[in-house]
């Protein structure tokens, strides 16, 4: 049970980045509309992850590195990091919708985003998606990496 759950993690995680991808090339190409619409999925996705993750963690679910020796070091690097950011990308990303959400709110409609009371909000979207967007991707991308090496490397402790 609790190792499919641990899938299920996984497989939320890596499609919140490619929905946070797919958001920065649509608003890369002017689309807002579909723009606003990929990051609250992407956004859903991650808190459906941070879900089944602790639930696994409270069904205390389980796995040890027993990997070659000369890899742990690089391994424990990525988990470590792995943990700190993805620990991080939370208020990242509650910075980065709030701020969009007082835009929106303020603007009337994201035809309208250049309205002065609109704009500080905007621009305080643009400052916190320049840390969230590659801080989410590193957390997704290493999320993957990490299932697959503890696929293969991986001894179940507890489960
Ligand atoms: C956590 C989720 C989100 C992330 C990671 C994100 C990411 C981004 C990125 C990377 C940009 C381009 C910034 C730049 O050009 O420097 C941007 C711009 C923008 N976003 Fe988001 N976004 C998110 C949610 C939203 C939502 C929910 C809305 C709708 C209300 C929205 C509306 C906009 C608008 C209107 C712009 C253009 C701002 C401007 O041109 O000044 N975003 N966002």
């Amino acid at each position: 049970m609790a190792a499919i759950i641990n899938q299920w993690a996984v497989i939320t995680i890596v499609l919140s980045g490619i929905a946070l991808t797919a958001g920065v090339f649509l608003i890369r190409s002017g689309n807002r509309e579909a723009h606003m619409r990929a990051m609250l999925i992407a956004s859903a996705l991650a808190t459906l992850f941070l879900v089944l993750y602790l639930t696994r963690l409270g069904l205390g679910y389980e796995k040890k590195y027993v990997g070659p020796e000369q890899w742990r070091g690089a391994y424990f690097f990525l988990l470590i990091s792995h943990i700190l950011l993805a620990a991080a990308n939370l208020p990242l990303a509650l910075g980065a919708l709030w701020n969009a959400w007082k835009g929106l709110r303020a603007a009337g409609n994201l035809g309208n985003i250049g309205a002065p009371a609109a704009r500080p909000f905007f621009n305080r979207h643009r400052a916190w998606v320049r840390w969230t967007v590659p801080v989410w991707l590193y957390v997704a991308a290493t999320g993957w990496i990490i299932y697959l090496v503890l696929g293969r490397y991986g001894e179940v402790v507890k489960g």
